[in-house]
């Protein structure tokens, strides 16, 4: 990334800093010439004003008066020729050239009427010549020739040159800083969520990113942290459900052992003994079923089980599993009821046991968990899109600090009650992924009564769409 940077910044100055001289040394050189053309075109009109063929001397004196004037502190250098070349005036002290040819490119075309200008390296450096035709009446009479050193010209481009030079420098080592600090902000984070990463892969999910750099680095930190939080809040309820899941397992196995063992230390038992223990035995063996079969439910929900979708009128699924628990309420007194409503039935789309399934269980527990001679009222709604179906009992009702425990794996509000009812603590668990499955949801709330109300409420999906 410096690299990138360096060189888009590199071809930048660099475009800019020859764009700008070649502009630069255009207008300074312009200028330049202008000036003297200026000059040497006041010293053709002077000369052309006292023009006097026949006195040379005369000439020369008046042609130095005015050129030596125009030229004073400058050291550039003034030749007036005539139309044979023949130098009548030279301003060069120790060169004189006065008498003498003086040919040159731009006096010739000068005494060919048209003014001329030419830069030519001579021993002192760049020399700028211009040259003029002095006209009398229309005619052309002779040259100006004025040439003059460069030097200041190249003196300032080199200075702005150099300085130029040091801005750039000290440019690109600004850039190079920035750069290195930019680069620093986002790899450095990107190296620490790669490390995080690592971590995670190798099963630790205790490593978390240091939250810095800029603001999208710091949302990706947070993100990272935030599925670290999560593996690691499942990890443990893994390590916990494996744990759970023995510790369920070991109570009616070691109620089978302790039987076992009754039995053989028995000296002589008679056959109703024997009989009484086996019986005892395969309840436990019933109860290890039933929690090993419930186990099994889940694990196939958990793997996302295939669901068997079919058109589903809910209203008479909730009828039948009321039905086939009129005996088991009739036996507690529970009044036990179906609340139809009037609105007319949907079919909807759902996998019909799983639905059954969740019903049986909430219809179960409600009249497990409600003390003799209570009510539990079965009710189904429908709900711009919902399906609403509500089992309410008048029972003891759920704290608020368990309402959302109650679905978890193995929670039971009363150990011992519980079990009594041959509760494994998995219904509600088990109810929750199937609806969950159903892209639907489940909440416990109190019923006005004191007892509970169970609310499901699964997504209308008319059959053929999803
Ligand atoms: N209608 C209810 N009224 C009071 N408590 C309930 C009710 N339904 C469930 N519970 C509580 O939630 C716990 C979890 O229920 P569940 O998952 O079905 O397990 P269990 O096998 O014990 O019935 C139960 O042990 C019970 O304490
Ligand atoms: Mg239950």
């Amino acid at each position: 990334m410096i690299t990138t940077y360096l060189a888009v910044t590199l071809i930048t100055l660099l475009l800019m800093a020859v764009y700008n001289i070649g502009i630069l040394s255009e207008n300074l050189y312009s200028e330049k010439t202008m000036k003297l053309y200026a000059k040497a075109n006041i010293i053709s009109q002077s000369a052309s004003a006292v023009w006097d063929a026949n006195d040379d001397r005369v000439m020369y004196l008046r042609l130095e008066d005015t050129t030596d004037r125009l030229l004073a502190g400058t050291s550039i250098r003034g030749v007036v020729t005539n139309t044979s070349y023949t130098v009548l005036y030279d301003n060069h002290r120790a060169a004189n050239m006065t008498g003498k040819v003086f040919m040159r490119d731009v006096i010739k075309r000068a005494i060919d009427g048209e003014q001329a200008d030419t830069v030519f390296e001579a021993d002192n450096g760049s020399t700028l010549a211009v040259a003029v035709p002095i006209e009398f009446n229309g005619e052309v009479i002779g040259g100006v020739y004025l040439a003059e050193n460069l030097s200041s010209v190249t003196d300032t481009i080199g200075t702005i040159k150099a300085s130029l030079l040091v801005f750039s420098l000290l440019l690109l080592f600004v850039i190079v800083l920035i750069s290195i600090g930019i680069s620093y902000i986002i790899t450095h984070p990107i190296a620490e969520f790669t490390e995080v990463a690592r971590a995670i892969s190798r099963g630790d999910f205790t490593k978390r990113a240091k939250i810095s750099g800029v603001r999208e680095m710091a949302e990706m930190g947070q993100a990272l942290n935030f599925m670290c939080d999560e593996l690691n809040a499942l990890e443990e309820k893994r390590k916990n459900f494996v744990s759970d899941v023995s510790h369920e397992l070991k109570t009616p196995m070691a109620g089978i052992k302790l039987l076992c063992d009754s039995l053989v230390q028995a000296e002589n038992p008679d056959m109703d003994t024997i009989r009484e223990f086996l019986n005892d035995m395969s309840e436990e063996i019933d109860r290890l079923t039933r929690i090993i079969n419930r186990l099994l439910t889940l694990s196939r929900l958990d793997s996302g089980a295939d669901m068997n979708l079919s058109k589903v009128d809910v209203s008479a699924l909730c009828e039948g599993v009321v039905e086939s628990l009129r005996k088991i309420a009739h036996e507690k007194d529970i009044e036990l009821v179906y609340e139809s409503s009037d609105i007319e039935a949907r079919i909807i789309e759902l996998d019909y046991d799983k639905i059954y399934e969740c019903v049986y269980n909430i219809v179960v527990n409600a009249i497990n968990y409600t003390p003799d001679g209570g009510h539990v009222k079965t009710r189904v709604k429908y709900e711009s899109e919902l399906c609403i179906i509500e089992v309410e009992d008048d029972g003891p009702g759920i704290p608020d600090g368990e309402k959302l425990k109650v679905f978890d794996r193995f929670y039971r509000l009363d150990d011992s009650r519980a079990r009594d009812t041959g509760g494994t603590g998995l219904g509600l668990a088990i109810t929750k992924e199937a609806v969950l499955l159903h892209n639907g949801t489940i909440e416990v709330t109190d019923a006005q009564t004191g007892g509970s109300v169970f609310t499901m409420k699964l997504p209308v999906t008319e059959p053929g769409k999803e």
